[in-house]
């Protein structure tokens, strides 16, 4: 069983997405997922409600009130869609038990500076444990400005960007229907397919 905590302080990050789609390619691959909803909106769990019984199952449920993390064992991987602000001892305690962390992060100044901290935080927690740690430039393309923001902060991090996802609404329709870009019919979202590649390779190492 690997744990993977999908967090940043900042609300509209990309979290629910990143944890979502995360799920359905694990799914897809045949694999025993389970989505651990830790935030009180629950977008994660809504969105499974929605998901169509006829796609690869993922199994969820709302992990919110617990104040330590407990993993579900029978499952490949377990997916952690953190809510905003998540901090303090309860972060530290997913931060021990998870292999990976990864961070979406919009590159505007405002998500910047409410990530920073955080970064921060978190680097030092896992200090001795390299490499655990990744971003995900969100709504981003790689050859523009905003991307060289973005880069230059990360500069001082000393972590690295894992993975840019484009800005489109594929995310927004999928979701609305409890699907993911990894259901079928994937040839729609085949741009945002190779996208993804980067980030899988990395979780699995
Ligand atoms: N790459 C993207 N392109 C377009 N819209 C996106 C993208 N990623 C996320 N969104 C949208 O942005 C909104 C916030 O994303 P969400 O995953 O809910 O953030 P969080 O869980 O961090 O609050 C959602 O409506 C989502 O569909
Ligand atoms: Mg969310």
């Amino acid at each position: 069983m690997r744990a993977v905590l999908v967090a940043n302080p900042k609300g509209g990050a990309g979290k629910t997405t990143l944890a979502t789609n995360l799920s359905g390619h694990f799914a897809n691959q045949g694999k025993r997922v389970t989505l651990c909803d830790l935030d009180r909106q629950q977008s994660a769990l809504r969105w499974m409600a929605f998901r169509d019984p006829a796609m690869p199952p993922v199994a969820g449920y709302f992990g919110g009130n617990q104040l330590t993390a407990s993993l579900p064992r029978e499952s490949d991987w377990v997916i952690m869609d953190a809510p905003a602000g998540f901090q303090g001892y309860k972060l530290s305690d997913y931060l021990r038990t998870v292999d990976k962390v990864v961070v979406p992060l919009v590159p505007s100044v405002f998500d910047m500076a409410a990530t920073e901290d955080f970064l921060n935080s978190i680097r030092g927690e896992m200090r001795g444990r390299r490499g655990c740690i990744g971003i995900v430039a969100m709504r981003v393309d790689p050859r523009t400005k905003a991307a060289g923001m973005l880069e230059e902060f990360l500069r001082h991090f000393d972590i690295p960007i894992v993975t840019y996802l484009r800005n489109t609404q594929n995310y927004v329709n999928v979701a609305a229907a409890g699907l993911t870009v990894f259901d079928p019919p994937r040839a729609r979202h085949r741009r945002d397919l190779e996208q993804w590649e980067p980030l899988l390779d990395w979780l699995a190492r």
